[in-house]
């Protein structure tokens, strides 16, 4: 047989090349491919042969089969991100910029399910045991059951998992880890991939739930192949601005609950606390309506967020001008640039434009799109929309106004936090029973016409 050789990866998408390049052809990222040593099993590397497998046991849909236990932590933000709570066997992976406060996070997390009555155990490989213990004392979780280890060696960490079969398993990070069957060095791809592929199975196997913790790179992915996320069964994002106490746990996948739930919570010298009512919590000081600053009705997973869009229009010198969107998609901004010189004719050619949402809150939501568009639009005749009123709704390329979900929901939140009034798309469903002020429109140009006077 030939002697198998080295395979070349892409870190970001995971394809497979035969040779290095700069650039990957499957996504078209650059200088993300690296050398892999070759696989002694897995996929390709020998054909299956005359050896035949044993039987795998078949089971009908129908079975009853109960849904998973869950187990509360007590720190309801993290069981809201979960999913309502911790599933046996399941493998999580919660990534996050360095020293966002993934340990702390997760060190508070492990010693609220100890003390929920789970057997927990947190392996770091980053930091020693006496720092962590400091660090617990820190937090107050001194008198927590979790038990410490700082190591490496894959190996040994599952012959310990394996002997101890604890309920919850913290792997903090899984970048350290290593494995002596694989070649290449601790934090490549390999090694993360080997790695998590048997933290992973040790969790089906044996009903431990493994979370690992992720690094995530300047390009805002996990280190290492995105084939780490599709192994896992639920994926958190740990996201804030550096220079904000507020941190945001996220939910972009979870197998067992809803995506895109969110858990708040704050920066304080005591560690993590939580935020139970994040609502009004992006929204700055709006006493003086301000030319530019707009409030978005918004959702994040299940629950209402308000909040405050900010933009400032500026004549450029630049022959390119400035875009910098700071807590939205740098894209969507664009679109909306467009839509607004396309459909309204209003340009932003010679202008730099800056957008931001306030208190370091990332939205998402298409939804957010007419905020945008009116904050723009605020900013650059310098005229403020009236503090009190709430908006949204996405925009399409053809300068229509659609709905969103949840408008019920929204008007609700911005009702509870003293907002008397609401722009939406006319296809919004709001009944006369809100009491707000409602004003709709089919498309951009009515918005224009009727927010700024038409120009
Ligand atoms: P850490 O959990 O070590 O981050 P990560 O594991 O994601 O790299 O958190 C590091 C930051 O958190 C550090 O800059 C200090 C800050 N911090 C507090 O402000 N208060 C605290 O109680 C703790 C433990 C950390
Ligand atoms: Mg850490």
């Amino acid at each position: 047989m030939a002697k198998p050789s080295a395979s070349f990866t892409c870190t970001a998408c995971g394809a497979v090349h035969s040779k290095w390049s700069g650039r990957c052809d499957a996504c078209g990222a650059w200088n993300t491919i690296v050398e892999e040593a070759p696989l002694s099993s897995g996929p390709g590397a020998k054909a299956l042969g005359k050896k035949r497998g044993k039987g795998v046991v078949l089971s009908d849909l129908s079975s009853a089969e109960a849904p998973p236990p869950r187990t509360k932590s007590g720190l309801d933000e993290f069981d809201r991100v979960l999913g309502g709570g911790l599933v046996p066997a399941s493998a999580i992976l919660v990534g996050g910029d360095p020293g966002i406060g993934k340990s702390t996070l997760l060190l508070q997390g492990a010693a609220s399910f100890a003390r929920a009555g789970l057997s927990a155990i947190y392996v770091s490989g980053e930091e020693a045991s006496a720092q962590v213990r400091m660090r617990a004392q820190r937090l107050g979780l001194a008198d927590a059951p979790v038990r410490l280890a700082a190591e490496t060696n894959l190996r040994d960490i599952l012959t310990t998992l394996d002997a101890e079969r604890p309920d919850i398993a913290v792997i903090d990070s899984i970048q350290t880890m290593w494995l002596d069957t694989v070649e290449s060095a601790p934090g490549s791809v390999a090694q993360v991939r080997a790695a998590a592929h048997e933290l992973v199975s040790f969790a089906k196997k044996r009903g431990t739930a493994v979370v690992l913790v992720g690094h995530v790179t300047k390009e805002g992915q996990i280190a290492g192949p995105r084939v780490v996320e599709h192994m896992v069964d639920t994926v958190l994002y740990f996201e804030g601005e550096r220079g904000h106490q507020f941190r945001i746990l996220r939910a972009v996948k979870n197998r067992f609950g809803p995506a895109d739930e969110i858990g708040v919570f704050e920066m304080t010298g005591d560690g993590l606390a939580q935020v139970l009512n994040p609502s009004a919590l992006f929204l700055s000081e709006r006493d003086q309506p301000a030319p530019g600053s707009v409030v978005f009705a918004g959702i994040e997973g299940t629950r209402p967020v308000l909040a405050e869009l900010q933009a400032l229009v500026a004549p450029s010198p630049l022959s390119q001008p400035r875009r910098t969107v700071v807590g939205l998609d740098g894209g969507r901004l664009s679109m909306i640039l467009a839509v607004l010189e396309a459909r309204c004719g209003i340009p932003f050619t010679g202008f730099d434009v800056y957008l931001n949402v306030a208190g370091g809150l990332r939205v998402n939501e298409p939804a957010a799109d007419l905020a945008v568009a009116a904050a723009l639009l605020s900013a650059r005749e310098d005229i403020a929309v009236p503090p009190d009123v709430v908006i949204f709704g996405e925009v399409s390329l053809s300068g229509a106004l659609r709905p969103v979900g949840q408008t019920e929901n929204r008007l609700k939140e911005a009702q509870k936090l003293g907002f008397t009034g609401v722009v939406a798309p006319s296809r919004s469903k709001i009944g006369a029973e809100t009491g707000m002020t409602v004003r709709q429109m089919p498309d951009l140009t009515a918005f224009v016409g009727d927010m700024f006077g038409a120009d």
